[in-house]
């Protein structure tokens, strides 16, 4: 079975986006599309990293772990909360901290906010930060406005025909990635 880590990125005190993560860990399980976890920065409590992980001398073990999972998943899922236009340091921080985990990693990004707008200002910098370090970002969206109003503390939709049917595309263009990925991989060397 494919496994799919759910980066939940909000290290904020009282965050929100959090509900978005718990969502659609659900949702991938209930399908049974894959085996969902949830990687939480804020569980993590990561320090400002001052060196890439590969170059670090003494690294924590936290970060190692945290570089295997990413490593392993089949693909990666990052919610992200919008902050100013742009996505958290903590998401920042862990980005930076690996290199050839992110390497044509299948990568959907679902934007969050409080406000109308579900966060679509935020998409253009993390798809460029992650095009950049080589990952493979899927061309699908997931965003989230009035997050509080569409999702309870659990990640139980106010409107769960509505969420479902566009988790159905998000995910499904995620998986579409994974696969073509593994096929690549099947292809003998040209
Ligand atoms: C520092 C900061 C900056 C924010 N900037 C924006 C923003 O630019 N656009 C927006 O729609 N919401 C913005 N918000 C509100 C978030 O959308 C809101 O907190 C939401 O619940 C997602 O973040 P959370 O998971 O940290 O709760 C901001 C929140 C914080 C804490």
């Amino acid at each position: 079975m494919k496994t799919i880590a759910i980066i939940s990125s909000s290290v904020r005190r009282g965050r929100n986006s959090h509900r978005v993560a718990l969502y659609i860990r659900n949702y991938i399980e209930e399908n049974n599309l894959a085996k969902a976890e949830i990687v939480d920065l804020d569980e993590y409590d990561f320090p400002l990293f001052d060196e890439r992980l590969r170059l670090q001398k003494d690294p924590l073990p936290g970060a190692v772990s945290f570089a295997a999972t990413i490593s392993d998943a089949d693909g990666v899922i990052i919610v992200t909360p919008e902050y100013n236009g742009g996505y958290p340091a903590s998401l920042k921080n862990v980005v930076d901290l690996l290199y050839d985990e992110w390497r044509r990693k299948p990568v959907a990004i679902s934007t969050v906010s409080d406000g109308p707008f579900g966060g679509t200002q935020v998409i253009t910098s993390m798809q460029f930060s992650l095009w950049k370090i080589g990952a493979w970002t899927v061309p699908a969206m997931f965003p989230v406005p009035k997050v509080t109003d569409s999702f309870d503390e659990t990640g139980v939709p106010a409107d769960k025909a509505a969420a479902d049917k566009r988790a159905a595309k998000f995910i499904s263009e995620l998986i579409w990635c994974i696969d073509a990925k593994s096929l690549m991989a099947l292809r003998p060397p040209v």
